[in-house]
């Protein structure tokens, strides 16, 4: 086992660890993330896609052990306050999914790509999004809410776009050590 030192959605965790396990696995079974899902376990789907220190990563190609002293932010840790994230709120309103299930890794892309790109042409959404893989085919309203969200976005007070650490009830996660 090795020791992790790791803050997820606004809390610092320490956790002990398999030097194998995937950060997916760990987010889930460990913490019990599971609004983070798992689509392929190969690195296809993009159905894992979490913010590692702000960047979109597949969380089933990173181990736990390389997120140590690093900053995860899963589709859990979005929102402020009770209200959705504006791209969870595009992809209410346009309809940008059907079954649901590559939405997390599709919304927490997405984040990502408005955060280096607040102002991208459909193809450049197309091409952001491009290691997100939707089984239900809904890619047309996929890039309708993102087009959305950036219109919400620009129209919003200034900011980096990415998604700043939530503090969380650490009452409630027993291996929680701290907060933001
Ligand atoms: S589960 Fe990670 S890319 Fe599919
Ligand atoms: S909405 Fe079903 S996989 Fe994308």
């Amino acid at each position: 086992m090795t020791r992790i030192n790791v803050r997820v959605d606004g809390a610092s965790y320490q956790d002990d660890v398999e030097p194998r396990t995937l950060l997916v696995h760990y987010l889930r079974e460990q913490l019990g993330k599971v609004g983070t899902v798992v689509g392929c376990d190969t690195s296809n789907c993009g159905a894992c896609t979490v913010h590692l220190d702000g960047e979109a990563v597949k969380s089933c190609t990173v181990l736990a052990v390389q997120a140590d002293g690093a900053e995860v932010t899963t589709i859990e840790g979005v929102s402020r306050g009770g209200e959705l994230h504006p791209v969870q709120k595009a992809f209410h309103e346009m309809h940008g999914l059907q079954c649901g299930f590559c939405t997390p890794g599709m919304i927490m892309a997405s984040i990502d790509l408005l955060a280096d790109n607040p102002d991208p042409s459909d193809d450049e959404v197309r091409e952001g999004i491009e290691g997100n893989l939707c089984r239900c085919t809904g890619y047309q309203n996929i890039v309708r809410a993102v087009q959305h969200a950036a219109g919400e976005m620009r129209g919003a007070p200034a900011g980096d776009g990415h998604v700043a650490p939530a503090a969380v009830d650490t009452a409630a996660a027993p291996h929680v050590v701290g907060q933001a």
